[in-house]
Formats: C-alpha cells, structure tokens, sequence
C-alpha cells in the first residue's frame, strides 16, 4: 500500500511540473525578450555571414566573370610562399624526390571588394563560392604525381579582404623529377629544384614573385635529420623562362618561380654497404698467399670465395642505382677490387704450373742419371725457391699496388667533392 501511494504522489507532481513550466514560457516576460533579439535587423552580426551575402549577391548579379583575370591590362601579379613539411624518398634509381608543403599564393581582384563590418574585414569563402572564382593555374614543373590533401576536409582555403586581396593556401604532395649524375656516386652533390610555372599565362598576364624568402622550412629539424642527404643550401630564383609555342612555332616566356636545393649525401652508408666488404675481402684474398702453395684446395677456395663475394657486393648495390652508361666513382673502386682479387686466383694457376713443371723437371733429372745427393739438392733448393720466390713478390707488388690505387682514388674523389662544394 506504501508502495502504491509514493508512485501516486510523484505521477502527481510531475504533471504538476509540467504544467508549471508550460505556463511560465508562455506567459514570461523573458520569452518575450528571446523574441525581440530574434527579430532584430542583421546589423551586429558579426560572424561574416552578411558578408558573404554581399559576395553572393555579386555572383548572382553575373558582373564577376570567372574566366577573366583580375587585371585587364596589366600583368595580375602572384605572391607565392611554400612552407615545405618534408623532402622523402629521394631515389636514384627513380631519379626522383617528394615534397610535402603548404603553397600559400596571394593576389587582389578588385572585383571582390565588399564592405567591412565591424572587425570582420576578412572571410574564409565556402567551397562552393571557392569555385566560382579565378584562381592562378600554377602548376610543379617536372611532377610525376601530385595531389592536394583531403584529411579531415579538402586542404584549400581560400581567405577573401574586403581590399579583394585573396590568400589561397593548399597542402599537396608532389614527387618531383631530379635528374642526378652519379659519377661521383657516394661523393656526389645533387642539384634539385622545386619549380612553379603558370600552366596557360605567359609574362605578359601573369607574373610570379616570391612574397617571403626568409621562411622555406616548417621545421629545422626535418632539414637536420634527413636520412641519406645534407642540405647544404637552397637559393630562391625568379626568371622568365621561354615557352615555345609548338603550334604557332612563337616563343612566348612564362614567369617561373624555383628553389633549388644542393644535397650532398652521407657517404658513410655506402661505405659500409660496399667498400668495407670490398677492402676486406682484398686483404683476405692477399693474406691468403701466405697459405701453403701445395695446399692447393685451401687456396683455390679462398680465392673464388672472394671473386664470388665481390661480385654479390657488385650486384647488391646494382638494385639500389639506375642503370646509367657510365661508370659510377663506386664501380670503379669494385671493379678494381675484383680485379685484385681475381689476379690473386690467377698468381695460384701460374704458381702452380709453375711448381707441377718443377716436380716433372726434377723426376725427370732423378731418373737421367743418378748424380750425388749434393747437387741434386741444391738444384731442388734453386727450383723450389723460385716458385715461391713468385710468391713473395706478387704480394709486395699486390699490397703496394693496391696502396697506391687508395691513395690515387682517395686523393682525386676527395679533391674533386671539395671542389664541387667550393662552387
Ligand atoms: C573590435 O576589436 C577591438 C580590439 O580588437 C575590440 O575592443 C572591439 O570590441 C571589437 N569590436 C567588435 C564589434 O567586435
Ligand atoms: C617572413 O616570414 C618571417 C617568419 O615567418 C617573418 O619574421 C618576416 O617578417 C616575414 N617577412 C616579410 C617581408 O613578410
Ligand atoms: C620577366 O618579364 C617581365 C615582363 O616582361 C618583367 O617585368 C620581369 O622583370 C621579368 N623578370 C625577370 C626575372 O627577368
Ligand atoms: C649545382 O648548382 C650549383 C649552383 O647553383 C652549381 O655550381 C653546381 O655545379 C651544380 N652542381 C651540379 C652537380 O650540377
């Protein structure tokens, strides 16, 4: 029974509740309040959706012509600013490098000018307003493949001043051409540029500038650790480069914006991929002349072991460059090492024949005529000592030969990698 009257009661009061806050909205005077403010004029509204009405209503009126630029009879002048976030995947064997950066472009169309309101002189356009106005048809020279980010929203904005200045940001990815010469490959400098050029305006329509230069890096940081190449140091160019017309046979010049940035690679990886394997396996295939040379099995396998173990490091490092004509600074160096280890296969089959005869000679001398011991002797001494006499004077000509190819190599790849920075 208890229980029954406690539900009763509180059925009770919440229509009671109801009822209440029914009859307080309609008849208070706050409600009355809420309404004016509702119903006042647009004059306060600060958050530029007046403004865009202004801008609309220019659409609608059709006098913004989306196909003419903004300046009729002079050439419309673009700023340009990039805020590079990464340099990736610099590849030889694609001859190629990615951008990620944020491409800020600035230009006034007067056309665009609205009234100020408040503290509201500017508006970020909705995209569907974006679309119907002109834009620069900038595109990267030498791109292979490139594309604006859609994470979480499209990444073009596009912030319209009431003077009509327009600043137009988008973020892309761009994997740019690079073309490499790899003769000095590890020690190698590489110009590569970053390049923007109007697709369809020659110089006479559009021209490029550079609006801040002292800026080009999100992050020091990202310059400082990029994995296989230094940045030694990125110039901003302005030019007018020439466009020959291939259907009217005119040449016409476009206005070019370009960085370009001289990378110098970190040698020291290479090094050890390729020529610390390379050295020690020349010195072990010159250690192995001190072997016995009538244990020929033991020398015979150290010697191919290392040609074959020379020429895996040569294949190895074949897959990581591009099949170019030449001959790269690192090939030579491998090449000369196989060569080394190769002549030491060789030195064996010569020394080899060369005791084999001397066995045959002295069975040959035993068994014509039966001499004292003493001559006999002396004579196997002389042979035998010639054979290894070969021996010992392939290894000071290899060891020093090859002494000589380091310093040579060394001296003149060093020199001109100097050279190449002090340009
Ligand atoms: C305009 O900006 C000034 C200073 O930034 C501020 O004091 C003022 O309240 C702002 N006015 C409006 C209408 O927002
Ligand atoms: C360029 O950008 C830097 C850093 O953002 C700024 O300090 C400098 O004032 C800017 N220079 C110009 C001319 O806008
Ligand atoms: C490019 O050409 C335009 C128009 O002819 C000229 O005003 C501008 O100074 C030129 N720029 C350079 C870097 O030569
Ligand atoms: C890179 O560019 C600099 C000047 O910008 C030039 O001196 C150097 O020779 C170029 N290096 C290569 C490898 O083209």
């Amino acid at each position: 029974m208890k229980v029954v009257d406690q539900k009763s009661m509180s059925f009770c009061s919440l229509m009671f509740m109801i009822w209440l806050t029914g009859y307080c909205s309609l008849s208070s005077p706050t409600s009355q309040l809420n309404k004016k403010i509702k119903s006042k004029p647009k004059s306060k509204d600060v958050h530029g959706t007046d403004i865009s009405k202004q801008i609309e209503s220019l659409f609608r009126k059709h006098t913004y012509e989306l196909s003419i630029r903004p300046d009729r009879d002079s050439p419309t002048r673009v700023g340009l600013g990039i805020i590079i976030e990464s340099i990736t995947d610099i590849s030889e064997k694609n001859m190629d490098l990615t951008f990620t950066l944020c491409l800020h472009e600035t230009w006034m169309d007067k056309r665009l000018k609205f009234k100020a309101r408040g503290n509201v002189s500017s508006i970020v356009l909705p995209s569907k307003l974006m679309n119907k106005i002109w834009v620069p048809d900038l595109y990267v020279v030498g791109s292979k493949n490139s594309f604006i980010h859609t994470t979480t929203v499209n990444n073009v904005v596009m912030r319209l001043f009431n003077d009509g200045t327009i600043f137009h940001t988008l973020k892309i990815t761009s994997t740019v051409a690079c073309q490499m010469s790899l003769y000095y490959f590890p020690l190698d400098i590489e110009n590569c540029s970053l390049i923007l050029q109007s697709l369809g305006y020659s110089n006479k329509e559009i021209l490029l500038h550079w609006t801040n230069q002292s800026k080009l890096f999100m992050d020091v940081g990202l310059v400082n650790n990029m994995p296989k190449y230094q940045l030694i140091h990125h110039k901003f160019h302005e030019l007018n480069a020439s466009w020959t017309d291939t259907s009217k046979i005119t040449e016409t010049f476009k206005s070019r914006l370009q960085i370009t940035f001289e990378l110098r690679r970190y040698p020291l990886a290479v090094f050890f991929q390729s020529y610390f394997p390379a050295l020690a396996m020349v010195l072990l295939a010159g250690l192995g002349m001190w072997i016995d040379p009538k244990s020929a099995p033991a020398r015979v396998s150290l010697g191919v072991t290392s040609v074959l173990t020379i020429s895996t490091i040569i294949n190895g490092l074949k897959a990581i460059l591009p099949k170019v004509s030449y001959l790269t600074a690192m090939d030579i160096y491998l090449w000369v090492c196989f060569i080394f280890v190769f002549s030491t296969v060789l030195e064996f089959c010569v020394l080899n024949y060369l005791m084999h005869k001397q066995e045959k000679f002295i069975g040959r001398r035993l068994s014509q005529r039966s001499t004292t011991s003493q001559i006999l002797s002396r004579k196997t001494f002389c042979l035998c000592d010639g054979a290894t006499g070969l021996d010992v004077k392939f290894r000071i000509c290899y060891f020093t030969t090859f002494l000589v190819f380091n310093i040579i190599y060394w001296t003149y790849y060093t020199a001109v990698a100097q050279h190449d920075e002090d340009d």
